[in-house]
């Protein structure tokens, strides 16, 4: 392969990235990157840091949408791909088996509490949440599914006639028949539609990603009864928050719940290679699994891939080894210690909230002087969060993202490896932002039209 060398075509095409990146990918996400400033072009990632082209190294607290758990670049994971490479494994057979698959599959159903005893894997979130919904349906013989308000379970067709938010699903429909939503922590309303013995799965993240809003106390617990005294499938979206995010492999383990179907993604592989998988109770796979004819029921080409599966196996070591899992509790918890007084130091800061290392800080109208704060919210909800996230970037070289269309909140998904220090030098960084965004200055208005017009 002497002809061609990765490291030779990036620095023969050094300095392009952006605008080659608009003229055959997406022209409008380079809008959107040059109008807030994030029009970067990152050449290096270790760990919760990634480096610009100039050398600058910013703090990531987006950590990918959330798939970079044990750091980017984790050694020990990529040393396992290396591996891998090295020796010649198989590849997919297709109509074979091979020894990395059933390993990765039985190291993620022992950290699973013993009703799950299946994996199918995929190769994204979207897809483990499809197959969910497809094997929920074929188990139950019912069709209809209900999930969550503003929930999120990703964006192909069945994954969005679950959505709950309009920014995705407006121009996509019609979407799925059978698809109903019931406001999350309304025990009454899922009682309602369960209580027609008529839905194959109730979809449900622990955390809600968008606005990371938590489950109100006994929430889960008393919807877990409810699927099993009306016969629905209990789904338990662990995408975002599993994998150690909360300071629990799965967040479900909070609140003790034994869900029948759990779709993880994201993480999985280190953030290197696509990867999902979708764990489940035998009762769901025998079902669906019934006979030699239907062995085949679902799957995909590149599903388990065996990099994935390498990958997979060394991020679970790494989560045990390094003791990561434990440590995003404590981090979190520090977290919140830094933050919290936030609230009172602020007028505008309406909540901090989080578990583990999936935390957010909400702003809402401040008590006095609200003109200003309307004045933003008014030009575009949700605004005021990108007061906020537009310097932490351009003057702290911090990484953060607006927890979701129009909504007034920053969230952090940072790797799991990230230091005391850096949580620190967060909770400094968002202080004197808050405190500048607050006034919101003249040139923020002029900020505030531009971002305005780039809906
Ligand atoms: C809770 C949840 N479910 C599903 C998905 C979809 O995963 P993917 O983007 O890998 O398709 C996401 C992605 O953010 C998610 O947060």
């Amino acid at each position: 392969m002497a002809g061609f060398r990765v490291s030779d075509l990036i620095s023969s095409r050094r300095g392009e990235s952006t605008e080659l990146w608009g003229a055959t990918i997406n022209p409008q996400f380079v809008r959107v990157l040059k109008t807030i400033g994030f029009d970067r072009t990152w050449v290096r990632g270790e760990g919760a840091y990634l480096w610009d082209e100039r050398g600058t190294r910013f703090l990531d607290l987006i950590g990918g949408f959330g798939m970079f758990n044990v750091g980017r670049n984790n050694p020990r994971v990529r040393a396992a791909l290396v591996e891998a490479l090295e020796l010649d494994l198989p590849g997919s057979v297709q109509l074979g088996t091979s020894p990395l698959p059933p390993l990765l599959a039985e190291a993620l159903l022992r950290r699973a509490p013993a009703r799950l005893e299946r994996v199918l894997f995929t190769s994204s979130g979207t897809e483990a949440v499809e197959a969910a919904l497809k094997l929920g349906r074929a188990a139950t013989g019912r069709s209809r599914v209900i999930s969550a308000e503003h929930g999120f379970h990703g964006l192909t067709l069945g994954s969005l006639s679950a959505n709950g938010n309009p920014e995705f699903t407006d121009r996509f429909g019609p979407l799925m028949p059978g698809f109903e939503r019931v406001g999350f922590g309304d025990l009454e309303a899922l009682e309602r539609e369960l209580r027609r013995e008529d839905v194959a799965v109730f979809l449900v993240e622990p955390i809600q990603g968008k606005g990371v809003h938590l489950p109100p106390a006994g929430y889960l617990e008393e919807a877990q009864v409810l699927c099993r005294r009306y016969g629905t499938l209990l789904c338990i979206d662990e995408v975002q928050s599993g994998l150690g995010r909360t300071g629990r492999f799965f967040a479900f383990e909070h609140w003790g719940l034994e869900p029948d179907l759990v779709p993880v993604a994201k993480s999985l592989s280190g953030g290197f290679v696509p990867v999902g998988a979708l764990l489940m109770s035998k009762a769901v796979h025998e079902r669906v699994f019934d006979s030699m004819e239907h062995a085949f029921s679902h799957g995909s080409t590149f599903a388990p891939n065996e990099l994935a599966m390498a990958a997979g196996l060394a991020t679970l070591y790494e989560l045990d080894e390094a003791g990561l899992v434990a440590g995003a509790a404590t981090l979190g918890t520090r977290l919140l210690e830094l933050t919290m007084p936030l609230v009172e130091r602020y007028q505008v800061v309406r909540e901090v909230r989080g578990l583990g290392l999936m935390w957010a800080v909400e702003f809402g109208e401040p008590a006095s002087k609200r003109g200003a704060y309307r004045l933003v919210e008014r030009l575009q909800p949700g605004l005021f969060a990108q007061f906020v996230v537009v310097p932490l970037f351009r003057e702290h070289r911090i990484l953060s993202q607006v927890a979701g269309h129009g909504t007034p909140v920053v969230k952090a998904l940072p790797s799991l490896t990230v230091s005391d220090d850096d949580l620190s030098w967060f909770a400094g960084a968002l202080d004197e932002t808050i405190a500048k965004a607050e006034r919101v200055p003249r040139a923020a208005a002029g900020f505030a039209l531009t971002a305005a017009r780039i809906r």
